[in-house]
């Protein structure tokens, strides 16, 4: 297994939070926000592996036997469309493994859940499994995945999603989803639906849901792309399934405490195919704990400017209305109080910035 650690992401760095596309070109533009140092880094890979794998599989595992069907499900998923993203996923998986898996066009090996698989992909099934001892094969013991899709997206760390357009009437939709990471969204809430309804909960998606058709339009035909959502959890639950295992992250009773809170990051991809008329959408999600996160006081800064400039809905939205103003006293005390010096001639530049000339 990898033992390579989890990649810090922090898209918060502008200090602005917006509803925007936020699509850098994978391979093409640097991410400019990585490690420690808020690096620019130009990022390749669609699948991460690292030594978060074990918590996503054993995620994976529990939703898979407490209910697939609530995570997973198909609308009007043609055969060529499937058969281009699953092609693209054992491949890319493979490859992004660091020799963890392996693909030869037929069988699929994953030497850390002791896995090796018969896929036929045209027809998106899996044909044999058979099942050997590995590092995490004790977590998937009792799993049984009902197509390559399903046994595809349970090697992988990421969600997945394929986006097609019907290429007559242009109407885009929603043609599959295996997603078992949710971030309080129900996933058979979105299948069969268009991007605009996907994202109308979203507070302030309005602008973003007008150009709609040309973001589907890059996505399948223009890409592969990478972007990043964000935000403040209570929890580090990867599932948060609505129907799934209530946990602390936006429960009623919950108050915020910076020993329990946490940065969750999705990194997301889009890959075109646009012969097959979609996209494969990938979601994997990165969660820090908050403290490691704004460890350094202008990281801290960034993110209390940030969450200022939500408006109440989106505030609401990300289901920190109660939280907020002890985070954002929290996120004020760590700009400042660990800043020494510095923090204080910010301030007294500001307040300098802030008084009438008479007063000077
Ligand atoms: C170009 C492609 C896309 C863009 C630019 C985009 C953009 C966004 C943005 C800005 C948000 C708000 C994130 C936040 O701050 O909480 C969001 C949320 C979301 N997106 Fe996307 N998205 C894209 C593709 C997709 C696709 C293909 C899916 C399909 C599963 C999807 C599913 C969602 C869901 C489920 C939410 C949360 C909605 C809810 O809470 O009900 N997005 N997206």
């Amino acid at each position: 297994m990898t033992q390579r650690s989890a990649t810090l992401y922090r898209p918060f760095l502008s200090g602005r939070y917006t509803v925007s596309a936020g699509l850098f070109r994978l391979g093409v533009q640097p991410v400019p926000f990585i490690g420690p140092d808020a690096a620019e880094v130009l990022e390749t890979h669609t699948f991460a592996l690292d030594d978060t794998y074990p918590a996503f599989v054993a995620s994976k595992a529990a939703a898979h036997a407490r209910a697939l069907h609530e995570y997973a499900g198909e609308a009007g998923l043609t055969p060529a469309l499937r058969g281009a993203a699953l092609a693209f996923i054992a491949h890319t998986l493979a490859a992004d493994s660091d020799g963890v898996m392996t693909w030869d066009g037929k069988q699929f090996s994953n030497a850390a859940l002791g896995w090796t698989a018969a896929l036929d992909i045209e027809r998106g099934t899996v044909e044999s499994l058979t099942r050997a001892v590995g590092p995490l094969s004790h977590l998937v013991a009792d799993l049984q995945p009902i197509s390559a899709l399903d046994f595809l997206a349970l090697n992988a760390p990421e969600d997945l999603a394929l986006l097609a357009r019907h290429p007559a009437t242009g109407v885009d939709f929603l043609a599959a989803v295996h997603v078992m990471s949710p971030q309080h969204w129900n996933p058979l809430d979105k299948l069969g639906r268009d991007f605009a309804f996907v994202h109308t909960p979203v507070a302030g998606s309005g602008p973003l849901n007008a150009t709609a058709p040309r973001l589907v339009d890059a996505v399948i035909s223009r890409g592969p792309f990478v972007r990043f959502a964000w935000g403040v959890a209570m929890s580090d639950h990867l599932d948060h399934h609505p129907a799934g295992p209530p946990d602390s992250d936006r429960a009623h009773a919950t108050t915020f405490d910076p020993d329990r809170a946490f940065l969750r990051v999705e990194r997301q991809t889009l890959t075109g195919f646009p012969g097959a008329h979609g996209a494969l959408f990938t979601i994997r999600p990165y969660i820090y704990p908050l403290r490691e996160a704004v460890a350094d006081p202008a990281h801290a800064r960034a993110l209390a400017a940030a969450h200022r400039s939500m408006t109440p809905e989106q505030v609401e939205y990300k289901g920190l209305t109660a939280l907020l103003p002890d985070l954002l006293a929290w996120l004020d005390g760590q700009s400042s109080d660990q800043q020494g010096s510095d923090g204080q001639s910010l301030n007294s530049w500001r307040e300098m910035l802030s008084r009438k000339p008479n007063e000077g």
